[in-house]
């Protein structure tokens, strides 16, 4: 090959790999943008175990502040298209480089989190979207919404009203497990995504990713069940 011809395939080389890296930021940054939210909205959402009145007003208080909610809506709903959209181009470019595939599964050690994050994202964001029309819009029927009235808020009543149905208690459990899952995985390998990896420190994050994993999950899991069995009414 001629110096000039290879300096070409370097330049394109190159030129595809920062492309590689710059949607694996993206995905990394939209990640850190959904789970700084799922740990928020976790905190929010505790405060059902301090009563209606908190809940409530935790929520009224959320409401009171337009601007910022819909600016914090805005950048949600960019993190989500950004998330989804750049795991998607990487996941189509893994399979170009790759697209006989492997013979035998086993071959590969991944987890079970790692072999579910293509899958688990979708149903996440279609779960997203039932959790919207069912707690925000209360567009669901049959699970007992109440839409607000002046400046008091029903949150409380529309998560009990809602979890006393199994079926939908039943599939919030499945997403927060698929989330969890999807968490976990996700945590650890964005420090592999930019480069991080050490062979004591990796170990120790992943550790630490299913520590916060099972923790979001059970916060999270425990509203439903609590609901379920009668703690919270
Ligand atoms: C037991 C579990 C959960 C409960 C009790 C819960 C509760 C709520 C409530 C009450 C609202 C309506 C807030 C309002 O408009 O006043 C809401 C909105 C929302 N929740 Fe959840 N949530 C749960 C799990 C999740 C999970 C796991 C996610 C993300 C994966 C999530 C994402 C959202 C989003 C994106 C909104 C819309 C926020 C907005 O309208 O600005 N929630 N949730």
């Amino acid at each position: 090959m001629g110096a000039v011809a290879m300096d070409t395939t370097l330049k394109q080389t190159w030129g595809i790999y920062q492309v590689y890296i710059g949607k694996k930021l993206v995905m990394v940054a939209s990640g850190v943008v959904l789970v700084l939210y799922i740990f928020g909205h976790l905190a929010g959402n505790l405060q059902i175990y301090m009563g209606p009145a908190r809940l409530n007003a935790y929520a009224a208080f959320l409401h009171s502040h337009p601007g910022p909610l819909w600016i914090a809506r805005t950048v949600m709903l960019a993190a989500v298209g950004l998330h989804g959209w750049s795991s998607f181009l990487l996941w189509l470019e893994k399979r170009r480089a790759r697209p006989i595939g492997y013979v035998k599964k086993d071959d590969v050690p991944a987890s079970y989190a790692s072999r579910t994050m293509m899958w688990s994202g979708p149903i996440l964001g279609a779960f997203v979207v039932f959790h919207i029309l069912h707690l925000t819009t209360g567009s669901v029927p049959g699970l007992g919404f109440r839409e607000s009235e002046q400046e008091q808020f029903f949150a409380y009543q529309n998560v009990v009203n809602g979890f006393q149905h199994p079926a939908v208690a039943i599939a919030y459990v499945v997403a927060i497990v698929l989330l969890s899952m999807h968490l976990y995985h996700g945590l650890w390998s964005m420090f592999q995504s930019v480069g991080i990896s050490h062979r004591r420190y990796t170990p120790l994050l992943k550790r630490a990713a299913h520590v916060v994993a099972i923790l979001v999950a059970a916060g999270y899991i425990s509203i439903p069940l609590c609901v379920t069995i009668g703690l919270v009414k």
